[in-house]
């Protein structure tokens, strides 16, 4: 049986079977393939993406808009709609889904509370795509970080992959771990105690059987490591200002640190950065946190084609 995900909503890594993954990594990679030769497609003609933002975003929201104007679709969408919707009036997700049905084919959400994007997808009998919820999931990420991963590295097998920074708060961490999970690595995890990864996610990769290393020293971990995968402390899930205000710097990757990496090591960031990767670390070889970026259009435009059957 060949796979699909028509009609399915992306909700979290982990729903993923392994046939899926490769899926979208074939599809992106032709899509990519069609944009670099200056290609036109039109398999999103006559169809309508809803975007929904209630959080703030550039990368995420601007990718999925720009991956459905090159698809040949068109783009409705709510930028502030925390201030602007009707949630300001206190209709539910679910109610939202209903309603966002009529008006779009598929819809991406994203939303400060876990859980928001499988409200809107049990109210929406069209394909809803998770665009970060809350300190949850952001899966879409997950799937260009892979995607980032094989290309710079040419395969993902047996690779030791650092993730570090907010791994407590961190959405793409999480789904990261989780898809990773398919691909035989090894992880360490590296954060201050307060920020370490949830438990059920380091319990289930080692249930799977695989190597996780938790360690706050980052120097240790990178001298071992073929991806360092930074993140930004999660401001806006703290309630303690002091405590952020304690833990913002708590490892910062300059060139220095860079020398001491394993030959090879790539540098990845789900981008905004804040404090976590000095500018001078930029034009080092290994960073690939703007490809990385860039590699959100072909990936989302392939969730968007695949989710509605227009491969
Ligand atoms: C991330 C997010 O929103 O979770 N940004 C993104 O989508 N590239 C990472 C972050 O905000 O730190």
């Amino acid at each position: 049986m060949t796979s699909s995900l028509k009609g399915k909503d992306i909700i979290r890594a982990d729903q993923f079977a392994p046939e899926e993954i490769n899926l979208i990594m074939d599809t992106a990679a032709r899509f990519e393939s069609v944009l670099r030769a200056d290609g036109r497609l039109t398999n999103m003609a006559g169809k309508v993406l809803a975007t929904l933002f209630y959080e703030p975003s550039t990368r995420t929201r601007l990718s999925f808009e720009t991956a459905m104007l090159r698809l040949g679709g068109q783009v409705l969408s709510v930028a502030e709609a925390k201030t602007s919707s009707s949630a300001a009036k206190g209709e539910t997700l679910f109610d939202t889904g209903k309603m966002i049905e009529g008006y779009a084919d598929v819809a991406v959400i994203r939303h400060p509370v876990t859980g928001s994007a499988q409200e809107l997808a049990e109210g929406a009998g069209i394909p809803v795509i998770n665009g970060g919820d809350g300190a949850g999931q952001h899966p879409t990420q997950a799937l260009l970080d892979l995607y980032t991963i094989r290309k710079e590295r040419g395969g993902v097998a047996g690779l030791t992959i650092t993730l570090a920074g907010d791994l407590k708060n961190g959405r793409t961490v999480h789904s990261l771990a989780q898809l990773l999970a398919h691909f035989g690595v090894r992880f360490n995890f590296v954060a201050p105690d307060a920020l370490a990864m949830p438990t059920e996610i380091t319990a289930g990769l080692r249930d799977r059987g695989i190597e996780v290393h938790e360690t706050p020293d980052l120097a240790e971990a990178v001298a071992a490591s073929d991806v360092l995968y930074m993140t930004r402390i999660q401001k806006e899930r703290f309630t303690d200002p002091a405590e952020y205000e304690r833990l913002r710097g708590a490892y910062v990757v300059d060139a220095a640190l860079v020398g001491q990496a394993k030959p090879g090591m790539i540098i990845m960031h789900p981008l905004p950065r804040v404090d976590e990767i000095k500018r001078e670390v930029d034009d080092t070889p290994g960073a690939a946190y703007f490809r990385q970026a860039a590699n959100g259009v072909p990936v989302r435009m392939a969730l968007l084609a695949l989710t509605t059957g227009r491969e």
